[in-house]
């Protein structure tokens, strides 16, 4: 009798090692969906770093470069921007110094109604009536994305549209 026990018990315990070291890595290795970078960015200050984008700067990345570029950067895909003609001039889209301190609700305000709503520079273009809500959060995200400094959400409350 005893003999068999033996055997089954050797042959049961090699049974779950084989299972266990067989099992797939827990899913908790697997990266969410969201977190995984869509496209990148040079750093603008460094065009040696790249910034990964998260998929709703992206959309962001998009909207600027077809919309902002022309005043908020000082080299376009058609060559120099319009940004040394304007007086006050725009700040750069990466200037974090400028937008870190500005909330998401001011940035959203200026970009939808422009500058002149907000006693700025009417230079600044109202988007509302050419982008949607959507887009003006996607292109704040990818603004705030790609700040230096870096933007830092948890110094002021939580801002809805780093995150997704
Ligand atoms: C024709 C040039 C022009 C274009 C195009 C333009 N802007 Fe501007 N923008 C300006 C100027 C000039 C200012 C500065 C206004 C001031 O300080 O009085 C400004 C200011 C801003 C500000 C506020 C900065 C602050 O300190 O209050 C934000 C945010 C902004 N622009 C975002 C955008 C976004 C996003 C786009 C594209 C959808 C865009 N701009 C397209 C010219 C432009």
């Amino acid at each position: 009798m005893r003999a068999p026990i033996t055997v089954i018990v050797i042959a049961l315990i090699v049974v779950f090692a084989a299972l266990a070291g067989c099992r797939k890595p827990a899913a908790s290795t697997e990266a969410k969906p969201l977190d995984k970078a869509y496209g990148d960015e040079p750093d603008w200050n460094n065009p040696q770093s790249r910034i990964p984008l998260k998929y709703q700067q992206v959309h962001g990345q998009r909207i600027f470069y077809s919309d902002c570029v022309w005043c908020h950067a000082d080299s376009t895909p058609a060559g120099p921007s319009n940004r040394s003609n304007l007086t006050p001039s725009s700040p750069l889209a990466n200037d974090g110094a400028t937008f870190n301190t500005l909330g998401d609700d001011y940035l959203k305000n200026i970009i939808t109604l422009g500058g002149s709503a907000l006693s700025k520079s009417a230079m600044m273009p109202p988007w509302g009536r050419t982008l949607k809500q959507d887009d003006i959060q996607a292109v704040i995200a990818f603004m705030r994305a790609i700040a230096q400094p870096p933007y830092r959400p948890s110094v002021r409350p939580k801002s809805q549209y780093s995150e997704k």
